[in-house]
Parts: structure tokens; sequence; C-alpha cells
């Protein structure tokens, strides 16, 4: 395969940055096509633990070409910081190895405000990661955003933030009673990005398409999952992105006949952070074991994630949305002390039974998991490498699950390692 589509078949952090990392090796090019700094992707990589919010995971492999695809929305702070943080560990030795799409939308402090404060007024709050991510999202849809091109220009940007000021600081100053920003604040910061911006600033569209034609290998690595997915996910508990693979081209420019084949990662059980529904999750020792074990806080906000057991029905859900041809299953290891473990294959509301999701949140609320059980392997499988030396117990868990499936399993991760992971079919050799 050429082009690999990796996507999270879940509600986010099923570890696909430690996927991205491991493939990149294999491609030339590693692309995030949405979402923003409200991800937390993590490698660890030669004992070190590094948390990627917006430049691609392959960062870490000195000779391919990271793009910040026209479909990410850029906080320019957090873009700096990373950058710093990297090159102070000896990564991105070469300027020229990172792009960054001019159409990409730019995050304002006023969007992170807005996403505070429309978070604590009210009592419908989604849980979000403050990240400035809905506000931008919303002004790029309403054809009033910033893009990475018009901050480069100096005349363009000021008339932009002006225009952008008068609606938002009416709405922050007469709606949530707060603190107005001032233009000149914002354009001395902003002012600053500018130079940074321009070193990596580029037309990545023309550049992927350039790539395709030299028939480079390009990686496209989703942030968050299926299931926060603006149009298929437990809305309004989901961010403001589209997350599916179906993204994968408007967010990066590519054509959707160029992507080859589609990766999808998910955990041995599940997580979910910030609130929506949640069929599967446990308040009880099994969650906290697994919270514990599998280190389960957010990347990005440090909060605790929702823990519970695999839940089969969204899943394959999530399998046909996104046309997986391949899972990874993620943190098995995390399953190792359990006596029992379940995985739910159906849901019941009163008398009834279901194989398919709701497609509405308050209908998902009412859905009761039903569980198939599984005896545990109650061993350590902590670094394992080939699948012939996973215990029978966990071998038959994995059986069940491509089975219920109907999708192979490439890859089983068994630590948070690079090392520690079962490549069975490696995508880019298919
Ligand atoms: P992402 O957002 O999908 O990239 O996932 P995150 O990085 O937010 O969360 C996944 C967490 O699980 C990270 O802390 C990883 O280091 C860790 N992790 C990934 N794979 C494994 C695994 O197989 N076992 C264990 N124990 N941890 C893992
Ligand atoms: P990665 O890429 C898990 C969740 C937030 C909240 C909802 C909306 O690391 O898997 P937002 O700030 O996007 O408006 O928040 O989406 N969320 C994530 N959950 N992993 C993520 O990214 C997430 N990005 C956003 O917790 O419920
Ligand atoms: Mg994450």
């Amino acid at each position: 395969m050429k082009n690999i589509g990796v996507v999270g078949i879940q509600w986010g952090d099923e570890g696909k940055g430690k996927i991205i990392d491991i493939l990149s090796e294999y491609a030339d090019i590693i692309v995030r096509f949405q979402g923003g700094a409200n991800a937390g992707h993590t490698i660890v990589a030669k004992g070190q633990k590094i948390i990627l919010h917006l430049i691609p995971s392959g960062i870490l492999h000195e000779d391919k070409v990271c793009v910040i695809g026209n479909g990410v929305v850029i906080d320019p702070e957090v873009f700096r910081q990373e950058i710093e943080k990297l090159k102070s560990l000896g990564y991105i030795t070469h300027d020229e190895r990172l792009l960054l799409s001019t159409m990409a939308h730019v995050i304002m402090p006023y969007h992170k405000k807005l996403d505070v404060l429309k978070e604590s007024k009210g009592t419908k709050k989604i849980g979000t990661t403050g990240r400035g991510i809905g506000p931008a999202y919303e002004d790029k849809v309403g054809r009033k955003g910033i893009r990475v091109i018009d901050l480069l220009n100096k005349k363009i940007f000021s008339e932009k933030v002006k225009q952008n000021l008068e609606e938002k600081n009416f709405l922050i100053k007469k709606f949530y009673k707060d603190q107005p920003f001032k233009f000149r604040d914002i354009i001395r910061t902003y002012g600053t990005y500018r130079k940074l911006l321009k070193r990596y600033a580029t037309d990545t569209v023309h550049y992927l398409h350039t790539g395709i034609g030299r028939k480079k290998r390009i990686l496209f690595e989703g942030a968050q999952g299926t299931f926060l997915d603006i149009d298929h996910g437990t809305y309004p508990y989901v961010t403001s992105s589209n997350t599916v693979a179906g993204n994968i081209s408007s967010g990066s420019g590519v054509p959707p006949k160029s992507i080859d084949y589609i990766l999808g990662i998910c955990k041995a059980y599940t997580t979910r952070v910030g609130e929506g529904p949640f069929p599967t999750e446990l308040f009880d020792e099994s969650g906290k074991t697994m919270r514990e074990k599998g280190v389960e806080f957010g990347s990005t906000t440090g909060r605790p994630r929702r823990c519970g057991w695999f839940d089969a029905v969204i899943v394959k859900r999530a399998l046909q949305l996104n046309g997986v041809d391949g899972l990874c299953i993620m943190k098995l290891d995390v399953l190792d002390t359990f006596d029992t473990i379940k995985m739910c294959t159906r849901y019941k509301i009163g008398k009834r039974f279901f194989t398919r999701p709701p497609v509405d949140s308050q209908g998902l609320e009412k859905c009761e998991p039903v569980y198939e059980e599984f005896a545990g392997w109650k061993t350590s499988l902590r670094g394992i490498t080939r699948y012939d030396d996973l215990p029978e117990n966990a071998k038959r868990y994995i059986k069940r699950l491509e089975e219920i499936l109907e999708t192979r399993i490439n890859i089983i991760s068994t630590g948070p390692e690079r090392e520690s992971t079962i490549i069975i079919n490696n995508p880019f050799n298919m």
C-alpha cells in the first residue's frame, strides 16, 4: 500500500500517536488533516515520552516530511512551543521537513476565551479541551475565519482582526459579562508569530500532489475518534471537525481515490474524556483498574478518562463509517490482571436487543450493554512482540474480536513503547 489513513475508532486517545510513529518509518510524508491542539498524541521512544498536539507524530523520524493540512485549526502559540520543545530534544533539524498549509485556520485568543466561557455558562457542558476548537471552526464555516495566509499579510490580518473583534467583544462583554480584547494586544502578539509561521507556510496541497506524482508514501494521521465526529459522533458531545476517514481528502486536498488503505485504531477496552453517552462505562473497581493500569488521564488536559469494556456495537459502526481495512488493538496489556474480561456485543433497551447503535445521544443513553465474557490471562503481556507468545486466553479474546468485527487485526500493542508491538501485517507491506 502507498497511502494509508489512520483513524481513531472510539472516542479518541486510542493510541494513534504510537502507531503513526511506528509506521512513519515506512512512509515519506505524514499529514494531519483535521482538529487542532485538542489532540494529544503520545510517543514513547528511546525511553522518552513525547506528547504532540499539532505536529504530526512522524516528526521523530529524521528523513520524513510532516505536513499540517488545510483542515487543521492551528494555535500559533502551541505550534511555537512544540517546535521549541522538539528542537531542544534534537528533532526538526531541518525546517523544510515541517510544512504548514497557508489555508489552515488560525486559532485566535477570543476563540479560546469563548470556548471556556461557553462551557461555564448554562448546564449543557460538552467538556471541551478549552483549546478554542469549536469557536475557530464556527468562524471557518461562518466565513469570517482568519487563515495562515491572512496572518502573513499585515494589512489583511489587521482588517480581519478588527472586523472579528467588533462581534466577539460584543459577545464577550454583553452576553458573557467578561473582559473584551484589545485590538493592539492581538496585533502585537500575532505579529511575533508571523515570522515563525512564514518559515513553514506553503501550498501543502501542491506539495502533496507532487508527492503523489512521485509515488511518495503518505501516512494520514487522524485526531480524536469516530464518535467525536461532528456528523457521526454522539452529537452534541463531539468535537467540531469530521474525524472520519472521509475528511482525509478535504482536510488535506488529496483526491479520495489516492488513499489506498484505512487503518483503524482502537483500544482493547473503551475510554472517553468529557461529557456524553458511554454505554459500557464502568463505575466500579474494574473501571478504576483500567484507569490506573492504562494511565488513563488526558494527554492534553490531564482529566481522568472514563473507562469501560470494549463495545463492539459502536466499533462495528465505526468500521463501516471509515471503511476500515485493518485494525490495531491497543493496550491489551492493560487487561492483564482481570479474572474475567467482558465485550459488549449487543445493546438492550427494555426487552428489545440491538446490534446497531441509535444515532442520537438520548437513544444511546438508554442502551444497556449485553456482554460476552472471557477468562482473563492473568499474566503480563508487556513487551510481547510475537503473536505466538501471547497466552491462549489473550489469543481467544483477539480471535473473537476479529470474528465479531469481521475485520483483520494487523497490529496488537502490548505497552506504550515502540518496541512493545506485535506487527502481524504491516499495511505498507501489503
Ligand atoms: P492518541 O491520542 O490516540 O495518540 O492516544 P494518547 O496518546 O492520547 O493515549 C494513549 C496512551 O496510551 C498514551 O499514554 C500511550 O503512551 C499509551 N499507550 C499506547 N499504546 C499502549 C499499549 O499498548 N499499552 C499501554 N499500557 N499503553 C499504551
Ligand atoms: P486525540 O487526538 C479524546 C473531546 C473533548 C470533548 C470533546 C470536544 O488525542 O485522540 P473540543 O476541545 O474538541 O471542542 O472538545 O472532544 N476531545 C478528545 N477526546 N481525545 C482527543 O484527541 C480529543 N479531542 C477532543 O474531551 O469531550
Ligand atoms: Mg490523545
